[in-house]
């Protein structure tokens, strides 16, 4: 069994942004620039922004982080939206979610420029996506690749069993691993809540990528020797032995099923730090693609 390192891979992929960025300044350019976008105050998001800032400082991309309160009228916030996608020096937006309840995610999401939708999930991305052509691959999925990548897990030809078929991970990772690309060339099997053989079908799988928010949910029985585990789940329970009060607990049951596995993320420190990186890698990609003529010049 290796247990896949998901800190290790995200500090690759960001020791490789920090060169990039340098090359980029080194010849005048101006870095990335990510613009961030919180409504209220709500503790996990607090965490998750704070984090991605961190993280674009660390690169040397530059970023915005725009607070406005949880009372915010859904036109103004589009407003405030239009402003990011109109400022040039811009190149990603996200606005992280969950939004209050007056507020319409789709049309948020929808307000965003596609050409800076670095969380991948404009339906213009999402479909560009199934179609298998170049775009902003949401910032799990996209993570989930590069581990596969990294470890060059063999995919082609091999039964993948997603559980879970959210919006933001499990439709989306069983698309991908379904393209005729590696990592791909799977068959994909995506179970959810009304699947009645879950363990029977996990049994039968190569790949299982378990995204439910069910902490333990798979279990060594359910798993077949040699399998490759990527569990996404990371779920919050209390934990008196932590400063914070909780500790975070993924969907997989990771004593039971590491023994069987040939490949197992551990949670935390496997899907989740490649997330952060799938983001700035996007960020960057959308750099790229708005600034080809200055890269150009500058004989990049
Ligand atoms: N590591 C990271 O960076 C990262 C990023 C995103 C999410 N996550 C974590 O990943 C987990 C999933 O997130 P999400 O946003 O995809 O969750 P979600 O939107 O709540 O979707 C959960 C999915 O799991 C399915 N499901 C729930 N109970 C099930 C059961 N008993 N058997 C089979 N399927 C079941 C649901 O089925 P139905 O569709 O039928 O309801 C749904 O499709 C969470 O723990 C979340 O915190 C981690």
């Amino acid at each position: 069994m290796q247990k896949i390192d998901g800190k290790l891979v995200s500090q690759a992929v960001r020791d490789e942004l920090t060169m990039l960025v340098k090359t980029l300044t080194g010849k005048g350019l101006r870095a990335p620039h990510l613009a961030a976008v919180l409504v209220g105050h709500d503790g996990g998001s607090e965490t998750y922004v704070a984090a991605k800032v961190k993280d674009c400082e660390e690169i040397g991309f530059g970023s915005t982080l725009k607070r406005f309160p949880s009372t915010i009228q859904e036109a103004e916030l589009l407003g405030e939206i239009q402003r990011l996608n109109d400022d040039p020096e811009i190149d990603g937006i996200i606005v992280q979610l969950p939004l209050p309840k007056h507020i319409s995610p789709e049309k948020v999401i929808n307000t965003i420029d596609p050409a800076k939708d670095v969380d991948g999930f404009h339906p213009q991305s999402v479909g560009k996506m199934v179609g298998g052509l170049p775009t902003f691959i949401s910032a799990t999925p996209y993570g989930i690749l590069m581990l596969l990548e990294y470890y060059k897990i063999e995919t082609k030809g091999k039964h993948a069993v997603v559980i879970g078929r959210s919006n933001i991970v499990g439709t989306p990772v069983s698309i991908l691993l379904s393209r005729n690309t590696y990592p791909g060339n799977c068959t994909v099997t995506l179970c959810h809540s009304a699947t009645p053989n879950i363990n029977e079908l996990c049994l039968q799988a190569d790949i299982v990528v378990a995204a439910l928010g069910k902490p333990g949910f798979v279990t060594g029985d359910m798993v077949k020797e040699g399998a490759v585990v990527i569990d996404v789940g990371t779920t919050r329970v209390s934990d008196a032995s932590k400063k914070s009060g909780f500790s975070l607990k993924g969907d997989v049951d990771f004593d039971s099923v590491a023994p069987k596995s040939s490949f197992i993320t551990p949670v935390p420190g496997g899907v989740g730090p490649m997330t952060r990186a799938g983001l700035m890698k996007n960020t960057y990609l959308a750099y790229l693609g708005r600034e080809e003529k200055a890269l150009k010049a500058a004989g990049l």
